[in-house]
């Protein structure tokens, strides 16, 4: 059990030391620009008041971060979490004319963090890729304020054959895009197969309820290509 979660967390930090310096284009070209769409429907439903205090764990680049932030005019207070070093170089980078927002290098499975701090913790296609699921969500509940609020952007389940057909047919193209764009497909190769072994939207409402959230719902995107999940720490 010990190795294979020191297996994936070697594996997924090599992938993204790997993709990190075209982790945005990639982004781009990979979903011809519908991400962004999905990421604004993430904080649409967060729907953040002035000065609400955020956690943004798996950060990448900052993409949640940022549209946060933009949202209540910069007033709010936000901390960034991410282990790799290219993305978190990459992410403080983006986001160095940002005063209220803080970065620290970590893992979702264990926070150098107190207890209540944030009004909302958010995580978006990073929690396919910790090694503990259940260790992350008891993280993410400890460090949330009572009342405080968890959501979650992740790929999901599509709920249509044809859509499913379509994906499926042009998923086995992404590999190939990654060898001409980030000169590797092995990156994009784990992103494939990580998105066909994670849990479907039922099954991760249930993974988050049994971690302590309540009142966890979720919602589709683009007919469950990605999928939102909010729950409450109560
Ligand atoms: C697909 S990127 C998502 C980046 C960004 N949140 C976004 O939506 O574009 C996944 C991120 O999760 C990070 N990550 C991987 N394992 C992690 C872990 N155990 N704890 C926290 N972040 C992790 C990776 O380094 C990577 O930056």
């Amino acid at each position: 059990m010990k190795s294979t979660i020191q297996d994936k967390t070697k594996l997924v930090n090599s992938v993204f030391s790997e993709v990190y310096d075209k982790y945005d284009l990639m982004n781009d070209v990979m979903s011809l620009g519908i991400h962004r769409i999905w990421k604004d429907k993430f904080i649409d439903w967060m729907n953040p008041s002035r000065n609400s205090s955020l956690i943004d764990v798996a950060s990448g680049t900052g993409d949640i971060a940022k549209l946060f932030s933009l949202r209540n005019k910069n007033f709010s207070t936000i901390t960034c979490v991410e282990p790799n070093d290219g993305m978190f170089k990459k992410g403080k980078s983006n986001l160095i004319k940002f005063k209220n927002i803080k970065w620290i290098k970590s893992k979702a499975e264990i926070l150098p963090i107190a207890d209540n701090m944030y009004d909302f913790y958010s995580i978006s296609y990073g929690i396919r890729n910790v090694s503990d699921i259940n260790k992350t969500l008891k993280e993410a509940y400890r460090v949330l304020k009572p009342g405080g609020r968890f959501m979650c952007l992740e790929f999901s389940k599509i709920d249509n054959e044809l859509l499913n057909f379509l994906y499926r047919n042009y998923s086995k193209a992404i590999p190939t895009l990654g060898k001409y764009i980030v000169g590797s497909s092995k990156p994009y190769e784990y992103l494939i197969s990580s998105i066909d072994a994670f849990y479907n939207q039922e099954q991760l409402l249930e993974i988050i309820s049994k971690n302590g959230f309540t009142n966890v719902e979720y919602r589709n995107l683009s007919n469950g290509i990605s999928a939102i999940h909010s729950g409450w720490k109560i």
